[in-house]
């Protein structure tokens, strides 16, 4: 059966009639209550209370617990003079008591149904618990592996950033089986993830082509989705601030977008205003955030104190207080919050933690792992001559880190650890030594002693070694991507012994490991995996998985080569010459002192088999601008177990009137192949997909040449070409 998804950018004609019928019935005190979003603590729990029942409150966020949830929506359905219900907003980013690898590690998954479903199960247990609204998926795209919310994106591209949003949301807002509702929120609108020096809030000053080719785009594609809601960012762009420009959130949101959901800031924003120096007040930060389209206000208090006042006096219509309210109810009503204001209590438990949940999460967490490097096929682990393993490192037995930023009601005691994933699964004649060997991170002093004695006694080393939870996440920047406290140490000493060793890398973001990757022979990237990581890495090492995540951000070789992506551009002077003219040493776009090119890719991952590349069909050579692209290669199996592997199509525009990234992607597939097993993948990519914005700022495709490969990942490919007419 078909899945049914709800659409809450749109326009109901019934939902508009109950509107105007409850608008014509507010106070202007009533309406801008519907505006402000309150957080409640046991602090402030009296006063936000009586602030909800003069109907001053319009949604709250961040709490848990269905009776205390619905205990606040009594208030607003029995208590207030109109019993207009509150909409319940938190951030279930990663799953909601499932905790699910972080969204990068998902990402890299490249299967869509996959996040689909985690997103959804997400949706089943959060609306079983009363949120109505989640604050995901952030859709920001990060170029920089610093800034600590790469965390929660889909990395650096904007073609995956658009169809793994598109698959969040759809997930997010898929019908669930409790027939409650959840509404999605792509965030951070927009260019947060253009941080200058990957510093969190840090200014965004960009081109506007930028912004239109490779920051917007995935919003376009959630709203499209069917998102009904967004937050507005903490950052500035070309100097205004998100929260108060009116480019981005009138120009394009609704005037070329035409997004008819509502606009949430993020944290305090329209507050930030005054430390931005766009305002000098509450009373001009919420007039400029209200004005420039920010309908309502998390936190900061300006819209609850001064928004009446501010339409009493003229400063802001009573229109736009009018078309912000009614964006809102729009969603309440979406939501079938009237008719359905409260959560059954009853089914809050059961809905959590099913098994098939778990299962889920396990294939999420497996398929998200990337395996960086394996020389001489030391993996998967032979059991028939490893007998003896040492297990090392501060996260081998980690039931905490594992869970990743923003896990928020996510438990310890639902995880379970490497060590206890390998005891799980490996047979009874293999001997486990386990030390920690040295803390996650601080300068303490390590046990290298007790870790280097396992290792001498052992045929095998895993080492479990990167980063605490909360190295990313906001607010979390890095400045220096290695291996934190002394875990290099304490790696150097291990290998020192001679006995092999496989890492296992889990973090929240890229990390710069070039002495790991030069000296160490296997390395899987297992990032923060949630619940089910120790099984997903067992399966991994012991082979019982094939691994087949690839990468969705490049991982620099150092901190100097960032801000580091595959889609740059060629500059007038690219490594290597141009038309067979070569310039002098030094005279291309390079560094002295380091390789230009990432230590792993973007779209890289290895897997326990190997696959062939061939007989690259391009099958529309030469194409009108209306007209589909059709392109096929054969991949074969050519190892000797089955697997998966992501195919990729790039593409190059080779002459443009503006200048064009050197490869852009374009199209993926995942497929599966048995051992010798041969398939013939064909894409079909609309030609009008390949465009962007080019002089006059206006979206379109050029006519002419271009270069197209379909390869493993960024770094390599079969290579054709067909011309656009
Ligand atoms: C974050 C948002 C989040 C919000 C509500 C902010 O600090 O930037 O991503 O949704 O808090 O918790």
């Amino acid at each position: 059966m078909p899945h049914k998804y709800h659409n809450f950018n749109t326009i109901i004609p019934e939902i508009e009639s109950k509107i105007d019928a409850l608008l014509a019935k507010m106070t202007l005190d009533e309406k801008v209550g519907q505006t402000v979003q309150v957080h409640i603590n046991e602090s402030n729990r009296k006063e936000m209370v009586e602030q909800l029942r003069n109907g001053q409150v319009g949604s709250v966020l961040t709490i848990y617990g269905v009776d205390n949830i619905n205990a606040i929506q009594k208030v607003a359905v029995e208590e207030t003079r109109l019993g207009i219900p509150v909409i319940i907003g938190n951030d279930v980013i990663h799953g909601y008591r499932t905790i699910f690898p972080i969204p990068l590690a998902e990402s890299c998954t490249w299967d869509l149904d996959l996040i689909e479903e985690s997103a959804h199960i997400a949706a089943e247990e959060a609306t079983a618990n009363g949120v109505h609204w989640t604050f995901a998926p952030m859709v920001d795209i990060c170029r920089d592996p610093r800034w600590g919310r790469i965390a929660e994106g889909a990395g650096e591209d904007p073609y995956l950033g658009e169809v793994f949003g598109a698959s969040r949301v759809r997930g997010f807002q898929r019908e669930l089986s409790s027939g409650r509702k959840m509404v999605a929120c792509p965030k951070h609108y927009v260019a947060y993830g253009g941080a200058e020096a990957g510093k969190d809030y840090n200014s965004v000053d960009m081109s506007e082509r930028r912004l239109r080719d490779i920051y917007l785009p995935p919003f376009k594609a959630a709203f499209d989705a069917g998102a009904g809601t967004t937050m507005s960012a903490f950052n500035e762009i070309n100097g205004i601030p998100a929260s108060a420009n009116r480019f981005t959130l009138q120009q394009i949101l609704r005037n070329e977008w035409g997004f008819t959901g509502f606009v949430v800031s993020d944290w305090n924003s329209v507050g930030e205003l005054i430390p931005h120096g766009v305002a000098n007040g509450y009373k001009e930060a919420a007039q400029n955030a209200f004005l420039a389209g920010v309908d309502m206000d998390m936190v900061s208090g300006a819209y609850h104190r001064h928004l009446a006042e501010l339409v009493s006096s003229g400063e802001i219509p009573e229109t736009r207080l009018d078309e912000a309210v009614r964006q809102i109810l729009r969603i309440k009503f979406m939501l079938d919050l009237f008719d359905n204001p409260y959560t059954d209590s009853i089914n809050a438990e059961a809905a959590i933690l099913k098994p098939e949940y778990l299962q889920t999460a396990l294939e999420v967490t497996t398929k998200s792992m990337v395996l960086l490097k394996n020389q001489g096929d030391i993996l998967p682990i032979n059991t028939e001559e490893v007998k003896r393993i040492a297990i090392i490192g501060p996260l081998a037995d980690d039931h905490h880190e594992i869970l990743g930023t923003w896990h928020r009601i996510g438990r310890d005691e639902d995880t379970e650890s490497v060590l206890d994933g390998i005891r799980e699964l490996i047979p009874d004649d293999i001997e486990i030594t386990h030390t920690q060997g040295c803390d996650l991170f601080g300068k303490r002093p390590t046990n290298t002693i007790s870790a280097v004695t396992a290792a001498q006694k052992a045929d095998l080393v895993i080492m479990v070694l990167g980063e605490a939870e909360s190295m990313s996440g906001e607010a979390h920047s890095r400045a220096h991507l290695g291996l934190p406290g002394r875990q290099q140490f304490l790696l150097e000493a291990v290998h020192a012994t001679g006995t092999p060793i496989v890492a296992v890398l889990m973090s929240g973001r890229p990390l710069v490991i070039p002495w790991m990757a030069e000296n160490i022979p296997a390395i899987l990237c297992a990032w923060h995996g949630g619940l089910r990581t120790g099984r997903a890495v067992a399966d991994i090492l012991f082979g019982d998985a094939n691994p087949s995540g690839k990468l969705t951000a490049s991982w620099p070789r150092t901190e100097g080569q960032i801000p580091i992506y595959y889609a740059h551009k060629n500059t007038g002077r690219p490594l290597g010459g141009v038309g067979g003219f070569q310039f002098q040493r030094y005279h291309f776009t390079e560094f002295i002192d380091e390789e230009v090119t990432p230590l792993f890719p973007f779209g890289f991952g290895l897997s326990y088999t190997s696959f062939e590349y061939s007989d690259l069909q391009v099958l529309t050579p030469k194409m009108s601008l209306d007209s589909t692209l059709k392109v096929r290669a054969e991949i074969t199996n050519t190892g000797e177990i089955p697997g998966d592997e992501i195919v990729q199509l790039y593409v190059r525009d080779l002459v443009g009137e503006v200048t064009r990234p050197v490869k852009e992607l374009k199209g993926f597939q995942k497929i599966s192949l048995q051992p010798g097993e041969s398939q013939m993948v064909e894409f079909e990519i609309s030609v009008q997909r390949l465009g962007f914005h080019g002089l006059d700022m206006q979206y379109k495709v050029e006519p002419g040449e271009f270069k197209i490969w379909v390869g493993p990942n960024s770094a390599e490919g079969l290579e054709g070409d067909f011309r656009v007419e």
